[in-house]
C-alpha cells in the first residue's frame, strides 16, 4: 500500500530531490513550497498529488497548510529552510515545522515518522532555548541556532511522542550544491566541491523509509551513519525548554497534547 509522504521545502534543493526518489519509490508525496513557479515545476517533475504554497515565515500560513491535509500522514519530511537573519531563522527553520507536527499530529498513520534536515552549523549556533525569539543579528549563528532547535526538537519529539508510535530522526545532509545561502560569497565559492542534491536526499530517503529497528528514536545522521552533534544540541533539558517556550511562541492552545 502506497505510503502518504508530506516533504517541506520539497519546491527545491534536497527536499525536491528526496520527494523524486519517494515519488519513485511509489510514495503519494504532498509538497510544500513557498515559491508559486518552483513549486509548480516541482510538482509536475515529481508527480507529486499536491502542492502546496505556504511561507513558514508565517505561522498562520503553516494552519492553512495542515488544514489541507486531510489524509493519514506516514512521513513528515520536515526540510524547509533558508539562511535568514533576526527572527525569521527560528521561525522558519524550528517554530514552523513544530508547529505543522503537532498539527499533523492526530493524523499521523500508527507509525508515523519526522524526518528532519539539521546541520552541522548548530555547532556553533546561539539559541536562548527559554526565548527562541531573542535572538542575534548574525544570520550564521541564529542558523545554527535555528539548526540547534531542530535536533532539540528531534530528540524531545522522540521522548515525547514515542506513546503515539512517531518516531523523529534528524540528518546533517553534507554542503550541497542547492539555492541554500546564495546570499553568502564564501559559501557559494565552494558551491562546486559541495554534493549533489540528489546525493544528499538519499540518507533522508533511508531514514524515512528503513525498517524501524534500524533507527534511533531522536537519533542524528550523516551519510546514513549515526553523526555527532554538540552537548547544546543534544541536552535533555534544553530540549525540554524549547520544546516549552516553542509552544508558547507558536500559541500552544488548541494544539494536541501529547500522550
Ligand atoms: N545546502 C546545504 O549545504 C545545507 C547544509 C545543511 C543543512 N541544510 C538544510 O537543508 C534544508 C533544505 O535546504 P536546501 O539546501 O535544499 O536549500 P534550497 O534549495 O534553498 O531549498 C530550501 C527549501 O526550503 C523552502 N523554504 C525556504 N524558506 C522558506 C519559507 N520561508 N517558507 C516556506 N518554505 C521555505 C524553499 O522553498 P522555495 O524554493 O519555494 O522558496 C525550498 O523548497 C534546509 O533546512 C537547510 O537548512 C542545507
Amino acid at each position: 500500500m502506497s505510503r502518504t509522504v508530506v516533504v517541506t521545502g520539497g519546491s527545491a534543493g534536497i527536499g525536491l530531490a528526496a520527494a523524486r526518489l519517494l515519488a519513485e519509490r511509489g510514495d503519494r508525496v504532498i509538497l510544500l513550497g513557498r515559491h508559486e513557479r518552483r513549486l509548480t515545476a516541482a510538482r509536475e517533475s515529481v508527480g507529486a498529488a499536491a502542492a502546496i504554497r505556504a511561507d513558514f515565515a508565517d505561522l498562520g500560513a503553516v494552519r492553512r497548510a495542515a488544514d489541507r491535509i486531510d489524509e493519514p500522514v506516514d512521513v513528515l519530511v520536515n526540510n524547509a529552510g533558508g539562511l535568514y537573519g533576526g527572527t525569521t531563522a527560528i521561525r522558519v527553520n524550528h517554530l514552523a515545522g513544530f508547529l505543522l507536527a503537532h498539527l499533523l499530529l492526530d493524523r499521523f498513520a500508527a507509525t508515523g515518522r519526522i524526518v528532519t534536515t539539521a546541520s552541522l552549523a548548530e555547532a556553533w549556533g546561539v539559541l536562548d532555548v527559554d526565548e527562541p525569539l531573542r535572538t542575534t543579528r548574525s544570520r550564521w549563528l541564529a542558523y545554527g541556532g535555528s539548526k540547534q532547535a531542530n535536533l532539540l526538537f528531534t530528540r524531545e519529539a522522540a521522548r515525547r511522542w514515542a506513546g503515539r508510535g512517531i518516531l523523529p530522526v534528524a540528518f546533517f545532509p553534507g554542503l550541497v550544491r542547492s539555492r541554500f545561502a546564495g546570499t553568502s560569497p564564501l559559501f557559494v565559492l565552494g558551491k562546486p566541491l559541495y554534493l549533489s542534491p540528489a546525493r544528499a536526499a538519499d540518507t533522508l530517503v533511508w531514514l524515512a523509509t528503513a525498517p524501524p529497528g534500524e533507527l534511533a528514536p531522536g537519533g542524528y545522521y550523516f551519510l546514513r551513519q549515526p553523526f555527532f552533534a554538540t552537548p547544546r544540541s543534544t541536552s535533555a533539558d534544553r530540549a525540554r525548554r524549547l520544546w516549552e517556550s516553542s509552544l508558547r511562541a507558536v500559541g500552544e492552545g488548541d494544539l494536541a497534547p501529547e500522550r
